[in-house]
């Protein structure tokens, strides 16, 4: 299993450019689906979970592969609507093809995608919608059994504003006869993405990041080249990892509307945070002040995404910070390993008390879910000595290069690859 190792104390001092987005592109992979002819995306992130995407391409009969940062996909050829269980289980997201493919060949087959390590993982709001389009869904054995001979547009009202959901529905009502109207939508910038990639491909949605979505269906999608947008979770890191070891950094490519609450939380910490020439930079110097509760929310509220990031920065700041977190059940799992670098943070519930500290120290930690594995990396900057990070699959689902980004600031960390019989 390979590691990497961070040997903390050094301020950060450096440019790179923000990779695309994780959660752009994986809806984008599902709805390429929907178009005949070459889809070309740029800026596609080389990562884990994109990976498992292309294997499910492969496995419907479409073509997918890389021309340096283009992935470039054609779906003509799709001769199967269904996903087997072992590449349903490779992504959490998997469940996105439901739509797409629903909507391509009027039934799809595929596993329930089951719990994560943020806890449950439900899809009600998705087959509600999608039965309320007119598929008849049956749950048998841990398999979804779909049949949608035809998919009519509707007006579906979300219970509340789940991302994957929406972007489902999206896909599916491209298929639907007539318009679907999608109400308390989620208005998270990758669903604005996904809404400008399906228009490029000759689509006719609307509304997207405001929380009524509206889909014309029945267009007939060809391909197109489309760029995904910047990852806004990936900066968020790269500048609490700054807050965290202090320096002066630039992210090319960074957009600031994506990320305010954030800005504004490290701000009130005491980084500075300006828009730069195309991209972000912050010059975070002296000791951090504890800030105001941190309470994640769906967009634009703060996103839990971001929470372990932040909590990981703010470790030997002056005082108390509280954090809420309101949309996962289980997403502290990174506190524990927090604690072994010397940190000193309480958890009750969905609140988590972080009082600063003096110092940090290095320590062999284990990385429990993605953003929490980036947590640990980023706080392993502000400790003394070496830090061993293992279980790194997680934190290569959704960034491409950590160390190459954090070497690219003037981070001392290695990735040590390690074979399987070492
Ligand atoms: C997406 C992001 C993930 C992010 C999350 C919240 C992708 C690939 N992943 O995940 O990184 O953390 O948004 O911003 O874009 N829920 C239900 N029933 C459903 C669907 C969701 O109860 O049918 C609940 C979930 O359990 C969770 C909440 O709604 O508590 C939000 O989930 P959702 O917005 O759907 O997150 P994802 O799309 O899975």
């Amino acid at each position: 299993m390979s590691h990497f190792l961070v040997r903390g104390g050094r301020r950060l001092d450096g440019q790179l450019t923000v990779q695309g987005a994780k959660n752009s592109v994986l809806p984008i992979l599902a709805a390429t689906l929907l178009a005949r002819g070459q889809v070309v995306l740029l800026g596609c992130p080389r990562l884990r979970d994109v990976d498992a995407s292309i294997r499910i391409l492969h496995h419907l009969g479409c073509d997918a592969r890389w021309e340096g940062d283009a992935l470039t996909v054609d779906t003509t050829a799709l001769d199967r609507c269904g996903i087997s269980d072992q590449l349903m289980r490779e992504m959490r997201s998997s469940a996105i093809f439901l739509g797409a493919i629903l909507a391509r060949c009027g039934q799809a087959d595929l596993s329930y995608p089951g719990g994560c390590e943020l806890g449950p993982r439900p899809i009600d709001l998705h087959l509600s919608g999608l039965r309320q389009l007119g598929a008849e869904i049956r749950e048998e054995g841990g398999f979804l059994h779909c049949r949608a001979p035809a998919l009519v547009g509707r007006e579906l009202v979300l219970r509340m504003p789940s991302v994957g959901a929406t972007e489902n529905l999206m896909l599916a009502a491209c298929g639907c006869v007539g318009t679907t109207v999608i109400t308390n939508a989620a208005r998270e910038p990758e669903v604005v993405d996904l809404q400008n990639f399906l228009n490029a491909c000759g689509a006719r949605v609307s509304g997207a990041g405001s929380s009524c979505v509206s889909v014309q269906g029945g267009q007939a999608l060809h391909g197109c080249t489309y760029r995904v947008m910047p990852d806004r979770i990936a900066a968020a890191t790269y500048l609490c990892a700054a807050a965290s070891a202090g320096g002066d950094i630039s992210l090319l490519g960074a957009e600031e509307r994506h990320l305010t609450t954030v800005t504004a939380a490290l701000r009130q910490a005491g980084c500075a945070i300006t828009a730069d020439g195309g991209g972000l930079r912050a010059v975070c110097r002296g000791p951090l002040r504890a800030i105001e509760p941190v309470q994640t929310a769906p967009y634009p509220g703060f996103p839990t995404d971001a929470q372990a990031v932040l909590m990981a920065a703010l470790l030997r700041s002056r005082g108390a910070t509280v954090f809420e977190e309101n949309i996962f059940e289980n997403r502290y799992r990174h506190v524990g390993e927090l604690t072994r670098m010397g940190a000193k943070i309480r958890v009750s519930g969905r609140v988590a008390v972080v009082t600063g500290v003096e110092r940090l120290h290095g320590a062999p930690v284990r990385c429990t879910d993605l953003r929490g594995g980036a947590a640990l990396c980023v706080a392993a900057l502000a400790a003394e000595g070496e830090t061993r990070v293992s279980q790194i699959c997680h934190i290569d689902r959704g960034y491409e290069d950590l160390v190459r980004d954090l070497r690219a600031l003037g981070a001392d960390a290695d990735r040590v690859e390690e074979t399987d019989n070492s």
